[in-house]
């Protein structure tokens, strides 16, 4: 049985950074929410407390009972879990004042104690609360303190528990792998054999377990999720998967015809479908940037729909849905902004069983996953683009002389960042086409041309990102180029606005 942690989540920005830490430490886990512990899990190693935008004392904090968990698994909590550890056994938690955030150094630390083994006084911690513990409760013991905050670290006596308010979680906490080593390993006794081969050997065997004979269908983006989740299906299945790639005409520069020859050279059985026409002629005159998605996502539903029709007797749809888009707690705040699209509405209108291999996976264990299944590098790395494509790039409406103006520019630029070895440094990168005009002069003659901006950013997760610093004679390159040899086009522009308060793309 897989071994676990579970990280209850108390809605913290930092749960999932708190989850990938302890993958990395080749130790499966799970985040639930606070509420959902699941007490029939007999392969539960550990538990960890995360911490929460409130205080304990808030009326509307989020609390549990925590008979049930403490003296059945070693415990720990981080900020708000110790807080509330603390203030539920009796201990006072305050407001701290603002000295407590940012960068500090541990200024005791009892070394013998099995959390806190090879990490010495000095080590750097992050500190980011606005409450702190004034009084533990007597049989707790502080185990590291820092110059500003007495009780940074504690563990209640005789027991397997303990809780810090530093966050060990954040890479600014240097001494934090170890602390999470020592606990998950050392404490709760992880094998620590979580690793790509052991997902892909456990999830084939569990695949053609589940799936037996039945066929199945998987739409294919281009993106890495779907190539990955289709290529771990086809070792399961084989021929019982058939995987639909449609070109809605809003792809980059030859992408149907590349993307569609990798996935042939990975043994995929896929079908690929040109329904560009029909796309082009359901936006046509569509400026409002909602409706085009509706349309693309409409669109694309249809021909997915109809295309697996044509394959009989399919059961199942699935689908490259990652673990970031499935927490369930990422929303327990009510603050979650972004909503997943991949293929929604797919399901309720198939009628098909959803299975979904890579829902328990982060993003950068899937990029180890497709390499391990032997994809090549240049799909396992390449950057997320929307599903409605080149679509949402081009503002107002869209016209077949639109897309080709924008995949030539977008093609120019992406190439040079691979060219300048630029492209793994930026998250995201594309050109957006400017419903703009402006003078320019070519030789003698005057030009009335359009503009376009270039857009690139970094970002972990898409949720924030800034603009990408790229070098100016890469720049310089670039616009010269794109003014060169794209016919249309005579102003280049960069984007250097950070989301927030934009976004990454601009509709
Ligand atoms: P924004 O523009 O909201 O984008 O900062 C965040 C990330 O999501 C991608 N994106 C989409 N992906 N369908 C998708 O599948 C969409 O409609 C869509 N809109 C934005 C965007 O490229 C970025 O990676």
């Amino acid at each position: 049985m897989q071994e676990k942690i579970i990280i209850l989540d108390f809605g913290s920005q930092t749960t999932q950074l708190i989850g990938r830490r302890v993958r990395e430490l080749n130790t499966y886990c799970e985040i639930v929410p606070y509420n959902k512990f699941p007490y029939d899990d007999n392969s539960v190693i550990g538990v960890i407390l995360s911490g929460s935008p409130f205080s304990v004392y808030d009326e509307k904090a989020f609390r549990i009972e925590l008979d049930r968990i403490r003296g059945h698994y070693p415990l720990l909590g981080i900020c708000y879990g110790a807080q509330f550890m603390a203030y539920a056994n009796g201990g006072k938690v305050e407001p701290a004042d603002s000295r407590e955030y940012g960068r500090a150094n541990l200024t005791k630390v009892d070394e013998a104690n099995p959390l806190l083994r090879g990490i010495e006084p000095g080590a750097q911690v992050w500190m980011s609360h606005g409450d702190t513990i004034t009084e533990l409760p007597a049989n707790f013991h502080i185990i590291a303190s820092t110059a500003e905050v007495p009780c940074a670290a504690y563990q209640i006596e005789g027991e397997e528990v303990w809780g810090v308010q530093f966050h060990p979680e954040v890479y600014h906490s240097e001494c934090g792998t170890k602390l999470l080593e020592n606990f998950v390993a050392g404490i709760c006794g992880s094998t620590q054999s979580w690793s790509a081969e052991s997902f892909i050997d456990s999830t084939v065997a569990e695949l053609k377990q589940q799936l037996g004979d039945d066929k199945v269908v998987l739409g294919l983006s281009g993106g890495v999720d779907s190539s990955v989740a289709a290529v771990l299906l086809n070792r399961a299945i084989g021929k019982n998967l058939t995987c639909i790639f449609v070109d809605h005409g809003m792809l980059r520069k030859n992408e149907f015809r590349d993307v569609l020859r990798d996935y042939e050279c990975l043994g995929l059985n896929v079908v690929g479908v040109d329904a560009s026409a029909k796309f082009f002629s359901e936006l046509a005159g569509v400026t409002d940037p909602e409706t085009k998605r509706k349309i693309i996502g409409k669109g694309f539903i249809d021909v997915f729909d109809e295309e697996a029709h044509k394959i009989k007797d399919v059961k199942w749809l699935a689908q490259g849905t990652i673990y970031p888009d499935c927490i369930e707690s990422l929303s327990i705040t009510g603050t979650t902004i972004k909503s997943h699209h991949n293929v929604g509405g797919l399901p309720e209108k198939m009628n098909l069983k959803l299975c979904e291999p890579l829902r328990l996976l982060f993003k950068d264990e899937v990029r180890a996953v497709g390499r391990s299944l032997g994809m090549p590098e240049h799909l396992i790395k390449r950057h997320p683009f929307p599903g409605p494509g080149l679509a949402v790039r081009i503002l107002g409406d869209i016209t077949a002389e639109k897309v080709r103006i924008l995949q030539d520019a977008d093609d120019i630029f992406i190439r040079g960042l691979r060219d300048w070895n630029l492209y793994d440094k930026v998250w995201q990168a594309g050109v957006i086409l400017l419903p703009v005009q402006s003078v320019g002069v070519m030789g003698d003659e005057r030009t009335y041309e359009r503009a376009v901006a270039l857009r690139a950013v970094t970002s972990t997760d898409a949720m924030t990102a800034d603009w990408a610093h790229l070098p100016y004679e890469f720049m310089a390159q670039v616009s010269n180029d794109i003014i060169r040899n794209v016919r249309g086009v005579n102003r280049v522009c960069y984007d250097i606005s950070s989301k927030p308060p934009a976004t990454i793309e601009w509709e």
